[in-house]
């Protein structure tokens, strides 16, 4: 029976152990005996080996979306007449393995930061297939960037233009730059995900963009690519898309009359899945209306159809991995005096996925180490740091006998959650896992105490 406390969009699941395949990763499903296995390797298994919580990356998972993604661009724009470079957004997650794993599918990789690009340049990525952005980039990370030999710099500011052209100008080097462009677009979207309403600090707003553009063609030392733009993240409607669109074809349009512009990047943002109440559409209709929107704009503008870049993370490796708590404390609490909400504690929390502190994101839990026949209750799971904020899954219902000691997975969480991690409480962060044909493979090891010490100069050892 329902609980008053529910959300309206959550409803009593008809099978309470049940995986919806939109929310779990591909290879997730349940074995004989009932425990979740991903990719052939049992929760069980997994945590006796690598301890809770773990976030488990389902490998084929992620390679098949990076694969089907450029694919599906690839085709959709083909079919207007142009191409696609896809840029994975190493922001969601990166780490070696993970950049090796995207670019061997073909695509680029997105760097935000000086940390980024060094994990990407320690992958082995050759830096030229490489693009870095920031709204506050140092000096010494642009130096290190453009010193490797970056396949471009999305520039976001005036000073920036000045900076990278001297940079680049002193190391002899003409360096290839895109421009990031404040659309206007307020994308339907949490507003700390939403990147080009007015009042934000990213990209330069539309009206001053040829000035800027200007700007970078008076530098030898700078190659002026193209257009950038990104609206925003978890992103479920294209009528955002097509805004933002329409007004940088205007701007890219204006702006062949003054040199050569072969590229325009739209961003990322491809929403995903967190509960089965969320329905994104398929890459396959992103991508054709996509290409629907990037023929409208050139076809209006009378301009050849450019190179179109994209961006995205979390539609690549968000739904790949699960993350396997272990459950300690549940208490019922009774909620004004009407209704109980069963707080299930498990050993991380908000440091491990702060997203939904932070936006109050959304998302789903099953018990990982058994099916269960009880009754489905209301559950809110929580982590085990010193914040009532400290929310796993605001609103789920698990079986009514959840309890201390069974494994809970917590499916969708391979963007922004290792990415986001802290230390907070001192908690050590996570390990993560490659599940692959039945084998598990350790990629990031969990920090250990030692880890957590290490800065701490006043300790007496
Ligand atoms: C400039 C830029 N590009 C791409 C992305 C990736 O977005 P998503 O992971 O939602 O696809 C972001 C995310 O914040 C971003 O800021």
């Amino acid at each position: 029976m329902s609980n008053p406390l529910a959300p309206p969009w959550l409803t009593v699941p008809d099978d309470v152990n049940a995986l919806p395949a939109r929310v779990w990763s591909a290879n997730a499903s349940r074995d004989s005996s009932g425990e979740l296995e991903i990719a052939g390797v049992t929760a069980g298994a997994l945590a006796a080996e690598f301890g809770t919580p773990v976030f488990v990356v389902d490998e084929a998972d992620v390679k098949a979306r990076a694969r089907g993604i450029r694919a599906a661009f690839a085709r959709e724009l083909e079919r207007v007449g142009g191409s696609v470079k896809v840029y994975y957004a190493g922001k969601a997650f990166l780490c070696t393995e993970v950049a090796r794993w995207v670019t061997g599918e073909g695509l680029n990789i997105d760097v935000a930061s000086g940390g980024e690009l060094a994990v990407a340049i320690a992958a082995g990525v050759d830096a030229s297939r490489l693009a870095f952005h920031g709204n506050n980039k140092s000096p010494g990370e642009l130096d290190t960037a453009v010193g490797l030999g970056i396949g471009s710099i999305v520039l976001d500011s005036w000073a920036e233009i000045e900076l990278v052209a001297q940079t680049a100008a002193r190391q002899g080097r003409v360096q290839a730059v895109q421009l990031r462009i404040n659309s206007g677009v307020h994308a339907s979207t949490h507003e700390y995900l939403a990147t080009a309403r007015e009042d934000q600090k990213f990209g330069v707003p539309i009206a001053d963009a040829s000035a800027h553009v200007d700007r970078i063609r008076s530098f030898d030392s700078l190659n002026f690519l193209g257009l950038h733009s990104h609206i925003g993240s978890q992103i479920f409607e294209s009528d955002g898309f097509a805004e933002a669109a329409r007004r940088l074809f205007a701007l890219h349009a204006q702006l062949l009359d003054g040199g050569d512009v072969p590229q325009l990047n739209l961003g990322g943002g491809f929403g995903i899945a967190y509960t089965s109440a969320d329905e994104p559409l398929s890459i396959d209709e992103v991508a054709g209306r996509f290409a629907d929107i990037v023929a409208a704009g050139a076809a209006e503008f009378g301009v050849p159809v450019p190179v179109i870049a994209i961006e995205p993370g979390r539609s690549i490796v968000g739904p790949s991995t699960t993350t396997l708590y272990t459950v300690g404390t549940i208490k019922d609490v009774l909620v004004e005096g009407k209704a109980v909400r069963k707080y299930v504690s498990v050993d991380g929390g908000m440091s491990d996925n702060i997203r939904p502190s932070l936006y109050g994101a959304e998302y789903s839990a099953r018990i990982a180490s058994r099916c269960s026949d009880a009754e489905p209750a209301l559950a809110r799971v929580v982590g085990k740091h010193c914040e009532s904020g400290d929310i796993v899954v605001y609103a789920e219902y698990l079986p009514g006998d959840v309890r201390t000691g069974d494994l809970l997975g917590v499916p969708a969480t391979g963007a922004y959650g290792a990415s986001m991690a802290s230390n907070y409480n001192y908690l050590a962060r996570p390990p993560v896992v490659a599940v692959l044909d039945g084998a598990a493979r350790l990629i990031v090891r969990g920090e250990t105490v030692d880890d957590l010490l290490i800065r701490d100069l006043g300790v007496r050892r």
